[in-house]
């Protein structure tokens, strides 16, 4: 040391190695026989087939694990069957007890899960020991508390059943943690299979369920390849598919499980972008896009992977981005001041090293010149600039520690690009003007958006996407809901057989009643040209109505996704206006729409009267919630807060049910518009009258046009042609025609949010007609992360 100064020794001064043990998790997997089968009913099974889990820093075989053959998975969905319904007839706060324990666990454990985390998947130990491993435990937690106040806070729900539960390597046991915690809390069991590349820390999650006395066949765990991951999947012993991965798989997962009346959720891909202003904190920013691009190797689905910057400070904030670039240290996973880990398979390493090779010529690459280890799994930070935004690059998931970058003039061409993607999971917003900020953070289209900040995670805020980002929420009640049905039991529709009548030409008399269809606040002629003798119940001809074509549909679309910014713009309290001034034009028609009702139903006038009621109420319903379906403010650990609000899902097509033909398109129709949405309301298919009658009284109310499109015709091409468009953002069907399985599967196309009655009936005119059911599904949960302090 002699002869040195101070300055100069801190010039010089490395960060020594300062590697955490790996000594204990070694020993643990020893002790299991580095072999493990698979847990199911309370107890491992003897390992089968199996294949390597490696170190990706060294690349050493950590264990060997057991590809689950079909028998595995089936005696898994068996036992979880078994157990569910003993499970879900426990007391709320006997599951709390049993969630608590677990959190208790994971906490006692949670060096050496952090350390086996760290081995299997390559991240550094500051992340797992710090993020991973606490967000797990902080789950567990939370998720008791929603067990114990379940009953009182959400009455008359019922769990799913048996949720089969798909998840990727990039978080392996927070992944888990945040599937099997709300599943139990609403009293499912679980078949959780881990990615085939990190099984380890689910395996010793199994063992921990073994110690706190779980009751058997409440968690299984199968571990194997996506085969494995089909396998559950297809089961018919599975209620419910949770799935977080690739948007390729969720996509396939989708149509697998069309029409089997199977739940799903998707957490899947992003492109998220990371808008810094020119009045932001710039430094606080770079911190924020090391953080949100650099953390966990940039193997993280809501990663900040898309830099959108101000064009006046661009160059200024790329070269303190650059310089900050070349202080993060990349190496041994395990050592406490390491920055960037090993990416978690070379497979994974060579797929973004080809991605970045591919399309690194549209723009300036940069990569600091740090070495890199000699051996292990690893990549450097990279940065490609000057792109455009319909490069490859800006538009694909690399999912690895490479961001991409563009600049902007004008706030509203920062939002502008910030949407241009398929994407919709997470965005950041940086400027210190909190107009700028609080401003452009709900125009964002992303379920998850961070003011001033990035990846900030809770259990008590939901997460979750839009658009081929998937659909439902992890996180919160709105989480909780994912695993909870309606308690009653629905009775099968009568299936609606189309009249074997051909179609008429429509008449070129300009005088001619044939009802018109309403598009973009307008009437409209069928573009086919070609309308249906709607005959009454006694088989007197009653009408004419318009044989709709994808055509017509089209058209609506485009006019509903015009309409609908502007309707999501206006004030609850403006649109409750337009709704009762919709009810009081039905009201003063009240008589007519009834004997309308009556002769086409053959409904007694009582019932057909009443129907009319009914559907004076159900608007005012909805009237009373447009401005009264708050959001919430999230206890989140932070100074600062997270606001969870109830934004419009945007354009929705609806087949609107055939057993009370008003009643029924109001119901559907209300609580889409009040929450500020679009709709193409495909009419009743053997009573399209009484809608095209009710378009009269839109007309005159009010509404804008295009904010409430009518449709008429067969259901199935119709419904074929509305959840394969890509603009349509939600489908709904409560029609009696045996479509919901093709709308479940044409829905895959981009991943539009569908929600289709299975052939099930539902009381119109009761409780389950309208509510909470309804106003979620015409909702998304936005959570805006809002932090504070000097
Ligand atoms: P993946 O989507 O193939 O794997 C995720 C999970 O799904 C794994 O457990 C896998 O075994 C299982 N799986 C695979 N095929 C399946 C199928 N047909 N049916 C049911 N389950 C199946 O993701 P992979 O291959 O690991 O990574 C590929 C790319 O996907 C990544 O480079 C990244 O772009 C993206 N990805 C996104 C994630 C996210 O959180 N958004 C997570 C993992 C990957």
């Amino acid at each position: 040391m002699t002869g040195m100064s101070v300055s100069d020794l801190m010039d010089s001064m490395e960060y020594g190695p300062a590697p955490e043990s790996a000594a204990e998790a070694l020993a643990w997997l020893v002790d299991r026989g580095d072999r493990f089968g698979q847990f199911i009913d309370g107890g491992f099974t003897s390992p089968g087939e199996t294949f390597d889990s490696k170190n990706p820093a060294t690349g050493e075989v950590l264990a060997l694990i057991t590809q689950a053959n079909a028998a595995d998975v089936d005696a898994a969905v068996e036992a979880a069957r078994k157990a569910q319904p003993k499970w879900a007839r426990l007391s709320g706060h006997q599951r709390a007890r049993h969630l608590y324990a677990l959190a208790r666990q994971i906490q006692k454990h949670a060096r050496l899960l952090a350390v086996l985390e760290t081995l299997d998947n390559g991240k550094p130990i500051r992340e797992s020991r710090d993020i991973d491993v606490p967000l797990a435990a902080r789950h567990f937690y939370y998720h008791a508390g929603l067990a114990q106040l379940l009953e009182d806070e959400r009455p008359g729900h019922a769990p799913v059943g048996v949720c089969g539960q798909i998840i990727p390597w990039n978080f392996p046991v927070l992944m888990l943690a945040w599937k099997i915690a709300p599943a139990l809390a609403a009293g499912n069991t679980v078949v959780l299979k881990p990615a085939e590349w990190t099984s380890l820390t689910a395996l010793m999650f199994a063992d921990i369920c073994a110690q706190v006395g779980l009751p058997k066949g409440v968690v299984n765990i199968v571990t194997g390849d996506g085969a494995v991951g089909e396998m559950i999947v297809a089961h018919p012993g599975v209620d419910k598919i949770a799935f977080t991965g690739s948007t390729e798989v969720g996509r396939k997962i989708r149509a697998a499980t069309a029409g089997t009346g199977k739940r799903l959720s998707l957490e899947l891909g992003g492109k998220s972008p990371y808008v810094v202003f020119e009045d932001a904190d710039l430094d606080s920013a770079v911190e924020g896009l090391v953080d949100a691009i650099w953390f966990n190797q940039g193997q993280v689905c809501c990663a900040g992977s898309r830099l959108i910057v101000q064009e006046g400070v661009a160059e200024a904030f790329l070269d303190r981005l650059k310089a900050r670039m070349a202080g993060l240290r990349i190496g041994d996973p395990l050592d406490k001041c390491i920055d960037i880990g090993a990416m978690v398979d070379p497979a994974q390493r060579d797929r973004v090293a080809a991605m970045v090779a591919e399309g690194a010529a549209e723009g300036t690459v940069y990569q600091p010149d740090t070495a890199l280890p000699d051996r292990g799994c690893y990549f450097p930070p990279t940065l490609i600039s000057g792109l455009s935004s319909a490069s490859a690059l800006m538009q694909e998931e690399i999912f690895g520690p490479v961001l991409v970058s563009t600049t902007f003039r004008t706030p509203g061409e920062a939002v502008q690009l910030a949407n241009d993607t398929r994407y919709g999971l997470a965005a950041s917003v940086w400027s210190e003007s909190i107009n700028v900020a609080l401003d452009i953070a709900p125009r964002l289209a992303a379920g998850v958006i961070w003011v001033n900040g990035s990846n900030m995670f809770d259990a008590a805020a939901g997460f979750g996407g839009l658009r081929e980002s998937g659909f439902g929420r992890e996180g919160g009640w709105e989480g909780l809901m994912e695993y909870l049905g309606p308690e009653r039991a629905a009775k099968a529709l009568k299936p609606y057989a189309r009249p074997d009548r051909a179609p008429e030409p429509e008449p070129a008399d300009p005088l001619d009643r044939t009802a018109k269809m309403y598009i973009g606040g307008k009437q409209a002629r069928p573009d086919s040209g070609y309308s249906r003798a709607v005959h009454g119940a006694r088989g007197g001809l009653a009408g004419h109505a318009g044989l709709g074509n994808r055509k017509d549909i089209r058209n609506a679309v485009e006019a509903a996704r015009k309409a609908q910014g502007p309707w999501a713009a206006a004030s609850g309290h403006n649109r409750a206006q337009v709704m009762y001034y919709i009810a009081e034009n039905l009201s003063a028609r009240a008589e007519e729409f009834a004997a309308r009702i009556s002769a086409l139903t053959g409904a007694q006038k009582t019932s057909a009267k009443a129907e009319v009621e009914q559907s004076l109420d159900r608007l005012f319903t909805y009237a009373a919630w447009a401005d009264k379906y708050d959001g919430q403010i999230k206890g989140v650990p932070l100074r600062g807060t997270a606001l969870a609000m109830n934004a419009p899902v945007g354009v929705i097509g609806a087949l609107c049910p055939d057993e009370a033909p008003l009643l029924g398109l109001v119901s559907v129709m209300a609580p889409a518009i009040a929450m500020g949405n679009a709709c193409v309301l495909v009419a009743s298919e053997p009573h399209p009258l009484a809608a095209t009658d009710f378009y009269q009284v839109l007309d005159t109310s009010d509404v804008p046009g295009g904010v409430v499109n009518i449709v008429t015709g067969p259901h199935a091409p119709l419904a074929a042609t509305l959840a394969a468009h890509m603009d349509v953002d939600a489908v709904w069907s409560f029609s009696s025609s045996d479509i919901s399985g093709e709308i479940e599967q044409a829905a895959a196309g981009n991943l539009k949010r569908s929600w289709v009655n299975h052939g099930k009936a539902r009381d119109w005119a009761g409780p389950e007609g309208a509510g909470r059911e309804f106003l979620r599904a015409a909702t998304e949960v936005k959570t805006v992360w809002i932090p504070w302090g000097a």
